[in-house]
């Protein structure tokens, strides 16, 4: 039995997503165990694209269970609407098949409200946030005031615990950020309605997770964001407010951590990323729009052009160390087909030194400049490869020297968006 954690190692948008829909054929039950709708998975499937920004990305299988645990952030209305939009795709989404954990805490309007206000306010200084809430809503678990999916099942608790939130928002709202301020009866009365909607999804996740442990289930972990963003670890304060590294699976999720088998690694075989903060290998010419253009680089919840650079292995060394990657699953090569040339970062210069992981200080870490290793690209179409040993030499030298050089072995190699454009090394589950 293998219980598997799939994380993001770079900024995100490595395609967890697709690579999470794959895995799910062989695992029992998909949990999601921190961020929120801040997250956009895109899946193809039969020709047919499907994002999730909350619902786990193992969806698409019948008689897979979904679990959304504690530490996710939940958006109640984009909640509603994914199941509306699954159920008109006659993908079934009763009880039996996706649970929210009791605990998780629930995005408001005035969440969303003072994202939107503070990034208007901080100006060219924002952070790029997705605008979601993901930041204020954590704030508030941090801070002993946020409101649980729990809240939604007792009516006078909710409408308390929104009344003396509101008090301090709408002031904040007003007089710091001179935003509009928000009433409080149209909230209640609809976090009420949704609550009825939601409340048979409502459950102890983390209890419900122990008796398929016991009963010797597959759990999958589906990460949300990348490792760069994460809050203690990432390029802070150009972050997000969770923690995306694969240790977060326990606490978000209530499970203990002798129960994780295997951490699996996305890594985008270039790196993008959405968002402000400094981006050392990120290419501006021709070569960053041709990356851009045939990656299809817009993300998936703001719609936003994704930056696009080398592969920044600096980035994904610290990701190795940070999630202790079992195995690495390489999305996107296709993507690089028709380069003559591609460069990795293998080393950062700061101040005549090469260094090898990225400086805490965000003044040293604009000084870095990427040390690259040069190779050939290669021109031959690999979308229909299925098995490694077709690869061109030379994405198999890409491939060997992204290995070598983080001393992960690579599981899994993705050369389209579809389900089948995917060469299996290692049947990791
Ligand atoms: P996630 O947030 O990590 O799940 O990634 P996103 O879904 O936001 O972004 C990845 C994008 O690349 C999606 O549009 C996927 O359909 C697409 N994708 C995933 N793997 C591949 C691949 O190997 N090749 C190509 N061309 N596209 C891919
Ligand atoms: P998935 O799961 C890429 C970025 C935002 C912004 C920063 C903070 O699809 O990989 P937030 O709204 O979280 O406070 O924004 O984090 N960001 C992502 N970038 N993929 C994501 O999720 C992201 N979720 C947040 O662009 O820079
Ligand atoms: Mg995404």
């Amino acid at each position: 039995m293998s219980n598997t954690v799939v994380v993001g190692t770079q900024w995100g948008d490595e395609g967890k997503g697709k690579i999470v829909d794959l895995l799910t054929a062989g695992a029992d039950l998909v949990v999601r165990f921190q961020g929120g709708n801040n997250a956009g998975h895109t899946l193809v499937v039969g020709g047919r694209q499907y994002i999730f920004h909350i619902i786990p990305s193992g969806i698409l299988y019948k008689n897979k269970k979904c679990i959304i645990g504690n530490g996710v952030v939940v958006d109640p209305e984009v909640l509603l609407k994914e199941m509306e939009d699954l159920k008109k795709a006659e993908i079934d989404v009763d009880p039996g098949r996706v649970s929210l954990s009791d605990r998780a805490h629930l995005i408001m309007p005035y969440h969303r409200a003072l994202d939107l206000a503070r990034e208007a306010k901080k100006g060219k200084n924002k952070i790029g946030t997705t605008g979601r809430g993901i930041g204020p809503c954590y704030e508030d678990k941090i801070k002993r005031t946020g409101i649980r999916a729990i809240d939604l099942t007792e009516p006078d608790i909710l409408e308390e615990k929104i009344s003396s939130n509101l008090k301090e928002k709408n002031f904040y709202l007003h007089e710091f950020l001179g935003a509009e301020t928000l009433e409080m009866q149209p909230i209640l009365d609809k976090y009420l309605d949704m609550g009825e909607k939601l409340s048979p999804f409502i459950t102890d996740v983390s209890v419900e997770l122990d008796r398929a442990l016991k009963a010797d289930k597959k759990i999958l972990f589906e990460g949300a964001q990348g490792t760069q963003l994460d809050v203690d670890h990432g390029t802070y304060p150009f972050v997000t407010s969770s923690n995306p590294v694969a240790g977060a699976a326990c606490a978000g999720a209530g499970i203990g951590p002798n129960q994780l088998h295997h951490v699996l690694g996305i890594v985008k075989a270039y790196t993008t990323r959405v968002g402000a903060g400094l981006f050392v290998t990120e290419l501006e010419e021709e070569t960053g729009d041709f990356i851009q253009e045939k990656g299809k680089e817009f993300g998936a919840t703001t719609g936003r052009k994704r930056r696009c650079g080398w592969l920044d292995l600096v980035a994904v060394r610290d990701a190795v160390r940070l999630n202790g990657l079992s195995s690495i699953g390489i999305t996107k090569l296709d993507v690089l087909t028709g380069l003559k040339t591609l460069k990795i970062c293998v080393g950062y210069e700061l101040e005549g030194q090469v260094i090898y992981q990225r400086p805490a200080s965000l003044r040293q870490f604009s000084k870095c400049v990427p040390v690259y290793k040069e190779m050939p690209g290669w021109q031959e179409d690999i979308t229909q490869v299925r098995d490694a040993d077709r690869l061109p030499v030379r994405a198999m030298e890409y491939l060997e020297a992204i290995s070598e050089i983080t001393g992960v072995p690579i599981s899994i190699i993705s050369v389209g968006p579809g389900r089948e454009e995917t060469i299996i090394i290692k049947d990791i589950l």
